[in-house]
């Protein structure tokens, strides 16, 4: 049994987020809109020892599998993530998140004028970077700061 396995206790059904950046597991569930009010059953690990990553954070969600494309917006905060679909306790499907074209309703732009922030029905498009994000609307690029732009739930 690892470390990891000591702090957060396996789940039967539902989704693992591995090797997440150290720090960044609420952000995770930030960005799938998850803040507990819809009553999942949530188990996070932040900061605990990993070979790979020094230090790694880990979310467990219960009762949910996550899609694909749900998660590779993942991507941008944790882009060395493992996405574990569990059933019957077993690990039935593992894979990396991989880097979306665009990114839709998840990020805020910060720039006031922009038109997805007015108070019109305009969802949040950006195009992905190399290294970072691109509004569609306005063009405002957002590098080191994307977590900080993450719309609240
Ligand atoms: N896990 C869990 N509940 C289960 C099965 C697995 O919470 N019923 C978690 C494990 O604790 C681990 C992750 O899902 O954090 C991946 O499980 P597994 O593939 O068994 O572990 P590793 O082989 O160590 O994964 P990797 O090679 O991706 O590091
Ligand atoms: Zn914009």
């Amino acid at each position: 049994m690892t470390d990891t396995e000591l702090r957060v206790s396996k789940i039967e059904n539902g989704t693992v987020i591995d090797h997440v950046p150290g720090g960044q597991a609420l952000n995770v569930l930030a960005i799938l809109g998850i803040d507990g009010a819809a009553g999942e059953v949530v188990s996070v690990g932040m900061n605990v020892p990993s070979d790979r990553l020094g230090q790694k954070d880990i979310v467990k969600i219960e009762g949910r599998e996550l899609s694909q494309a749900e998660v590779d917006v993942l991507s941008l905060i944790a882009p060395e993530a493992t996405i574990n679909i569990v059933r019957a306790f077993d690990v039935i499907e593992k894979h990396h998140v991989t880097r979306p074209e665009t990114v839709h309703g998840v990020l805020t732009c910060p720039n006031a004028n922009c038109i997805t922030t007015e108070n019109e029905p305009v969802e949040s498009r950006f195009d992905v970077l190399e290294d970072g994000v691109r509004c569609a609307y306005c063009g405002t690029i957002l590098g080191e700061s994307i977590a900080t732009h993450i719309r609240s739930t």
